[in-house]
């Protein structure tokens, strides 16, 4: 059960945010860039920070997630701040028994495998998160008029890590539970949409100006499959902060046959992985039930900025260029910042997108 909080009261007007306007489908004066993963592991002062401080402990720390939150705004004038979180920590505010293990992810102590587990499973109070709440009160006064935006894990991505107990290539055990036992699985992502709009209703509240709701895996599922096991369930979710007026993002990876149906599930903004171009994806976005164009957000391979000036050059030209087709265009990458990436080069695509026009 959704809470019912006053989810607009907080939240400060930005009419001149390039990235709130281009995610609202319109022409901002420049096209604006942040980038998945932009606080993190790829900045010497994030490691600085972080060191001694466990990640779930970090995120539980206000001013720690404040910081870390500001520091890529700081070093490379991005036009939003994604919040610094994850999205197992609303699970443990819960009470879920799991931890963030480094260099390898989430990991769950007893994973979920039974209609006694899900029904076992807690359900989130907003107050279990004020923390996070409370870091984005303090962000929204850091931030001057840049946007922040809040997240979550969709439900697939979610049960994913629940039922694998860990990270996993082939999602075997979740995809068994799913075919074997609709009923069960239906009955946990059920319970998941209510956790997950808790917590974003909890930062909306709190002042967030987008939500991005992130389904990184659900890839991993053919369209048929995606529409009767997931799209109810992010619907859900994406339907429950309508009234809040905020641009929502849905992203997930290795999803170009599922753009239109993530589109579908209530979303102003799809994210698109590099393996789309975002010309293509636009066509694949165009569903009916629809006022206005789609609004697209990504593309950027993160390996690429591996390869040398040249090429970032030649793939941000591109990407603009492709994303005109769209009504709106967020620069962003087609996954997150990796950990080994030189900081220097995220900049340099900021000054890059920042210098061409739309
Ligand atoms: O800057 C930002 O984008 C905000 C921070 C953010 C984190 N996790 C911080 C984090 C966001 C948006 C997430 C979401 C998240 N977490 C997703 C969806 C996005 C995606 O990448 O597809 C997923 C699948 C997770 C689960 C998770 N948490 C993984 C796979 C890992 C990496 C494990 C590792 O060590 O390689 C984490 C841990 C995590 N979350 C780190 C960070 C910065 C690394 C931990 C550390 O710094 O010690």
């Amino acid at each position: 059960t959704a809470v019912k909080s006053p989810a607009k009261s907080a939240r400060r007007s930005l009419p001149e945010s390039p990235f709130l306007v281009a995610a609202r489908g319109g022409k901002p004066a420049r096209v604006p860039v942040w980038f998945m993963r932009q606080a993190g592991r790829s900045l010497p002062e994030y490691r600085a920070l972080r060191a001694g401080t466990k990640m779930l402990a970090a995120c539980f720390d206000p001013d720690l997630v404040c910081e870390i939150t500001m520091q890529p705004v700081r070093r490379h004038g991005v036009d939003a701040a994604i919040l610094f979180s994850d999205i197992v920590v609303p699970l443990v505010a819960a009470g879920v028994d799991l931890d963030i293990v480094a260099g390898t992810g989430p990991v769950v102590a007893s994973p979920i495998r039974s209609a006694e587990a899900v029904a076992a499973l807690p359900t989130l109070d907003a107050s279990q998160v004020e923390p996070v709440a409370q870091a984005v009160r303090l962000l929204t006064s850091a931030l001057g008029d840049t946007a922040l935006i809040g997240f979550a894990g969709a439900p697939f991505t979610l049960a994913s890590y629940l039922v694998e107990g860990g990270p996993s290539r082939n999602h075997e055990r979740t995809k068994a539970l799913m075919y074997a036992d609709p009923t069960t699985w239906h009955a946990l992502l059920d319970r998941l949409a209510d956790i997950a709009l808790t917590f974003l209703r909890a930062q909306l509240a709190a002042g967030v100006d987008a939500v991005q709701l992130f389904d990184s895996w659900a890839g991993a599922l053919s369209l048929k499959d995606y529409r009767e096991f997931v799209l109810p369930h992010s619907t859900k979710v994406l339907a429950g902060l309508a009234d809040a007026g905020v641009p929502r993002i849905h992203f997930g990876v290795g999803t170009g046959h599922l753009l239109g149906a993530m589109r579908e599930a209530g979303a102003d903004v799809v994210g698109v992985d590099w393996r789309t171009p975002l010309d293509t994806a636009v066509s694949r976005l165009a569903v009916p039930g629809f006022e206005s164009g789609p609004v697209v957000q990504g593309n950027l391979d993160p390996a690429a900025l591996f390869a040398g000036d040249e090429v970032v050059r030649r793939e941000v030209a591109r990407i603009i260029s492709e994303g005109r087709a769209a009504q709106g265009h967020v620069f962003n990458l087609g996954h997150g910042v990796l950990p080994e990436t030189n900081p220097d080069v995220l900049t340099k695509v900021v000054d890059l997108v920042h210098g061409t026009t739309r």
